[in-house]
């Protein structure tokens, strides 16, 4: 039996949940690829799974190996037409049940594309989950054209550090909302203007087309008195008011990033044209991995934390 080392959680609960085992290496279905695993991205997700919050997954599917994020080698393909040859390199956001924190992870081919040239395996890794997230906020949900106006919770995170880049680049006006040490970083990424969200308000700024919401909770409900008439509020997080909505004729949701090796593909063309950069702020190896949610959790971190796999 081919073998593998892989984190698991047996039931849930805190970072202490996390074991490093060796178990049994997966094997790929049809249309799918196994993936020898470089880096695997980590997400606050990743403790929403840990903890049996969100996603929810039944008890009886445990143990799971978290991690939706991966970069690797392509080393067995039962899908003869999607592109990819052994000893192909790829990245892919996974599916809950495809955990990416281990040596070896099996890819659905509609998951993956080629990486970022530019990009270590690291920096690769820490793309996908939180790339799509902005990708699919701004441009899928939100409608975001050229010229338009967008304001962004939480733009120095994993999730918002793309955000500003994928607006700006578009041709959208960014404000976005930061911690004090973060507004010269949130600048530089193509934000007109930063605002320290723990000293100064949002309101009064705007009106906005968009607001992409990675925060929730109180600062999505302050977010109404920002938002243009028919404009959208889109969420990550807090399903927004359907009464505040109706007043202003607003697009607003909430949703769920979805896979796609074809919007990684436009990710990834972006990133070799110079229009954006990946912040990894820590990496961890791979036994480290409830450091790493720990830290994840309660670091603060600029940008993405990523595991280090193999050599
Ligand atoms: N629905 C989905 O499919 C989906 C997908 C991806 C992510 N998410 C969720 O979306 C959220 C963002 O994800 P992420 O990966 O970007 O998380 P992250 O890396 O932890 O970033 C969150 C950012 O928000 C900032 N922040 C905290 N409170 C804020 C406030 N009141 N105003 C403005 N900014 C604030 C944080 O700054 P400081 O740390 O400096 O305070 C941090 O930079 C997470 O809760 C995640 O679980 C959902």
């Amino acid at each position: 039996m081919a073998t593998m080392k892989a984190i698991r959680i047996h039931q849930f609960g805190g970072p202490e949940q996390l074991e490093l085992e060796t178990i049994e290496r997966p094997v790929a279905d049809v249309g799918e690829m196994l993936v020898r695993v470089e880096a695997a991205g980590v997400n606050p997700v990743d403790g929403k799974t840990r903890e049996g919050k969100f996603p929810p997954i039944p008890a009886g599917k445990l143990p799971i190996t978290p991690g939706r994020d991966i970069y690797g080698e392509v080393v067995a393909s039962c899908d003869a037409a999607n592109g990819f040859e052994i000893g192909d390199k790829l990245y892919a956001m996974l599916d809950l049940f495809h955990g990416g924190y281990a040596e070896y992870a099996v890819v659905s081919s509609a998951e993956a594309a080629r990486p970022p040239e530019r990009l270590s395996p690291t920096e690769a890794a820490a793309v996908p989950l939180a790339a799509l997230t902005a990708w699919q906020g701004l441009f899928i949900h939100g409608e975001l054209k050229a010229g338009q106006t967008v304001l962004i919770h939480g733009g120095s995170g994993g999730v918002g550090h793309f955000a500003v880049q994928f607006a700006h680049a578009k041709g959208a006006r960014v404000t976005t909302t930061v911690s004090g040490a973060d507004v010269d970083f949130a600048l530089s990424l193509g934000a007109e203007r930063a605002i320290d969200y723990q000293n100064e308000k949002f309101e009064g700024t705007g009106p906005y087309d968009l607001v992409l919401d990675l925060v929730g909770g109180e600062t999505q409900a302050r977010s109404w008195s920002v938002l243009k008439p028919g404009g959208a509020l889109i969420s990550t997080l807090t399903e927004p008011s359907p009464e505040r909505a109706a007043e202003l004729r607003a697009r607003a949701r909430r949703y769920m990033t979805e896979p796609s090796g074809s919007q990684l593909a436009e990710i990834a063309d972006l990133i070799d044209d110079g229009k954006v950069i990946v912040a990894v702020d820590t990496i961890f190896e791979l036994r480290q991995a409830r450091r790493a949610q720990e830290y994840q959790e309660t670091g603060h971190p600029r940008g993405k934390i990523v595991l280090q796999i193999g050599e």
